[in-house]
């Protein structure tokens, strides 16, 4: 009897009235019958691993599940698994509190996305939003009631390899893309098909010194405000469930125990009113061991002071919160406000009314990677794929040639869905080699040999392919591997190398101090170049990479991104059915040695325009220009575009009025395509130096041959506003320049005068 109350009682008040005092009421009943164990239990998360083995309730979680003293699970995969848990939690403990299960579903469940950097080419909000949510459809069908997504950490330095987990460097494109993906999860929480969502990692893990992960973060407050806090603090207006800390530490202590960052910016500045959890055993890697700021009690206090509701894996919070309490180092009222923000998730999901709302086995079947599914996710991968370069129109091919397709990414099945693809199905998906020998059929011939090895360092290519449930990235013979790409090549039209970078090149953990294509990779492009035919290069990568030689020597260059469907959307777009319309949202370097590089940086005082020689005293290299190879928006098609320069509706505004920018493009070439038309804006004289430019407007649009459509933007003075030295978000009356064009460096302006 007693072990249904929660959930009955959860059902009573969710039927029909789901108001926030229907809520807190039933949440301060509930609370009132806990003891101070089963709350902490409310704060517990564990690893849900080792209930792969054995009858899950005499598993170590299954045994503290009926105890009370878990809130939550991550990394369980399978409904039924899932379903056993949950029936355990709500049947066996002795309130019945559901619990909430978690899962990386970063860029889809078995349906897989391009990985998020590249969903972030696509610069399509309605498209990354639908990715979500049918990331939310596969996931919520699989007992997944919440995902460890969206990341927004921006990242200005593609060494750190979660650049492929986020949206890149700019803070306003990845605000919007935050709001969707969380409108994408979340909807309205009323579905069973609505997950919560948790941002991540707050805050700055994208900024680690030399761009190695969990490194040392050191950063100015008005960069935080400016630059880095923007998609944070947007997801989490836009009605984020939950926040994920980050492992790294925010004016010289870890983001978890940081009550600044924890309470005052997020809670009392932003007034979030979700839950935080820590990421991965944060807390135990505060111990003197990691960044040596108190033993585990110390630091479980503070971090539950400082606004942590949930422990992810550390399990400090159970084990000793309790003598904190009695101690006096914390109060009730502390372990009382994380526990019921705890409860006020699982009761926002619907998890009392139905604890099993998530364990629909029948549901599963239907919607797991369905064709409905794996149609949207081709389409997008499609739109993601980053034309960098198409001499003398090597693409599209013709599919009557013979292609020979080269490289450890050619017939690869386990690294195509890319990074964080947990419940990757590989054998129901097709590598480049499958998808290309399906779209071309008798038409055409599609010879394939990996070429290479990934990696010249055996261990470090085992390091990277294995470890993470993928198939290895095979060893082979240089000299035999080689010798057989050579001999397929010299037979070809045409030469399509699948190289770069393996699923986990990229991701947690996988820092990189040489940002070009492996190797031996390189060694093999080079020997196939000199057999004069035309090649194309397909760069897998979570990253900005340096594509210095190959810029100069390979006629066609495409950045891709994985996904599930990955090898049909490359045919897709290979053969022309469709153009190319992706575009980057970070710089790509000439060279490692340029790096952070980003395009809205600061002037200096003493500035070099870049493409100018180099002067001596003045900010710039010796050896290499100071902009990128390829710049932040950039991206070709297989047409062309031309734009008129930016016109204003007026060339003076009130401080509280607004102007219309508008620009006309005209698509000039011979096919259909898709254009991102940006706006920029530079505050040219302030109280604080402002960068160069600022995205501040996109608008993706697709014209037919000799169409042309004018694109408005409205300029508004919450475009114009900055933090200032006092950290007030003010507009300060002046000059702006308006800008407009296909990336940053390409554009025209205008001066608008803003009056007080
Ligand atoms: C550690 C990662 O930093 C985080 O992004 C992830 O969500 C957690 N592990 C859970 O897997």
């Amino acid at each position: 009897m007693k072990k249904i109350t929660a959930c009955a009682l959860g059902l009573l008040f969710c039927l029909g009235m789901k108001s926030q005092t229907n809520m807190s009421t039933f949440i301060s009943d509930l609370m009132s019958k806990m003891t101070l164990e089963e709350k902490l239990g409310q704060l517990n998360q564990l690893t849900g691993d080792d209930i792969n083995t054995g009858a899950p309730s005499q598993t170590k979680i299954g045994k503290e599940l009926i105890a009370g003293h878990v809130g939550s699970v991550l990394n369980v995969q399978g409904v039924e698994k899932i379903r056993l848990l949950q029936k355990m939690a709500v049947e066996e403990s002795r309130l019945g509190i559901p619990l909430i299960v978690g899962l990386d579903v970063i860029h889809g469940y078995e349906t897989l996305f391009p990985i998020p950097i590249g969903l972030s080419c696509t610069w399509d909000l309605k498209a990354i939003e639908e990715s979500a949510h049918i990331a939310a459809v596969e996931a919520s069908a699989n007992g997944i009631a919440w995902t460890f997504s969206p990341m927004v950490d921006i990242s200005l330095d593609p060494r750190w390899g979660r650049m492929a987990e986020g949206n890149g460097e700019d803070p306003y494109l990845g605000s919007r893309i935050a709001e969707a993906m969380i409108r994408g999860y979340q909807g309205d929480y009323s579905g069973k098909d609505n997950i919560m969502a948790c941002v991540k990692h707050f805050a700055l893990y994208g900024a680690a010194e030399s761009g190695r992960d969990y490194n040392t973060v050191d950063m100015s407050r008005l960069r935080m405000y400016n630059q880095y806090f923007a998609p944070y603090k947007a997801a989490v207006e836009a009605g984020a469930g939950s926040v994920m800390t980050s492992f790294n530490i925010v004016d010289y202590v870890p983001a978890s125990a940081n009550r600044w960052l924890m309470t005052d910016v997020l809670r009392n500045q932003w007034n979030f009113d979700g839950f935080v959890v820590t990421d991965y055993a944060t807390i135990t890697e505060m111990q003197k061991e990691g960044w040596g700021i108190g033993d585990v009690k110390t630091v479980s206090a503070k971090c539950l002071k400082a606004g942590v509701d949930m422990d992810m894996v550390s399990q400090g919070f159970i084990s000793t919160l309790g003598q904190s309490l009695k101690d006096g180092t914390i109060s009730m009222a502390d372990i009382d406000r994380a526990c019921r923000r705890v409860l006020e998730a699982k009761y926002k999901l619907g998890l009392f009314a139905d604890p099993y709302k998530y364990c629909d086995a029948k549901r599963s079947k239907e919607v797991t990677y369905c064709k409905e599914h794996r149609d949207i996710a081709r389409r997008i991968t499609a739109e993601s794929f980053v034309l960098l370069r198409n001499e003398g129109n090597i693409l599209p091919l013709d599919k009557t040639k013979k292609i020979a397709l080269i490289g450890p990414m050619a017939d690869n099945k386990g690294d195509i869905a890319g990074t964080w693809s947990f419940s990757a199905k590989p054998e129901k998906y097709k590598s480049v080699y499958e998808a290309m020998k399906a779209y071309v059929g008798k038409k055409g011939t599609i010879l394939c040999t990996q070429g290479c090895n990934l990696l010249d360092d055996a261990h470090q290519q085992q390091a990277v392919s294995n470890g993470h449930g993928l198939t290895p990235v095979p060893r082979v013979d240089d000299a035999e591997a080689k010798a057989e790409a050579l001999r397929i090549a010299k037979q070809a039209d045409v030469i399509v190398c699948a190289m770069g970078e393996c699923a986990w090149m990229s991701g947690e953990g996988t820092s990189r101090a040489d940002l070009q294509i492996p190797a031996p990779q390189r060694r093999l492009l080079e020997a196939l170049k000199e057999l004069g035919k035309p090649i194309v290069l397909l760069n897998f990568t979570g990253r900005s990479t340096v594509l210095t030689w190959e810029s100069q020597n390979i006629p066609a260059i495409m950045n891709v991104w994985f996904g599930s469907e990955c090898g049909d959307a490359l045919c897709d777009v290979l053969f022309g059915d469709t153009s190319p319309s992706g575009r980057l949202t970070m710089s790509m370097p000439y060279s490692v040695g340029q790096v952070p590089i980003y395009y809205n940086h600061l002037q200096t005082g003493r500035p070099v325009a870049d493409g100018e020689p180099y002067r001596v005293f003045a900010s710039n290299y010796i050896d290499q220009p100071n902009g990128p190879l390829y710049p932040f928006g950039y991206g070709l098609t297989y047409s062309t575009f031309s734009y008129s320069d930016v016109s204003l509706s007026s060339p003076e505004m009130n401080s509280n009025g607004s102007v219309t920018a508008t620009v006309e493009v005209k698509n000039t070439g011979s096919r259909e395509a898709s254009e991102v038309v940006q706006l920029y804006i530079r505050d040219i004289e302030a109280s604080i130096s402002r960068p160069l430019m600022e995205l501040k407007g996109f608008e993706r649009i697709t014209l037919k041959p000799g169409e042309s459509r004018k694109v408005n933007f409205a300029i508004t003075p919450e475009l114009l506003k900055f933090y200032n030295y006092d950290l007030e978000y003010v507009l300060e009356p002046g000059d702006f320049s308006i800008m407009t064009g296909p990336d940053c460096k390409h554009v025209s302006q205008a001066i608008l005068k803003v009056n007080k």
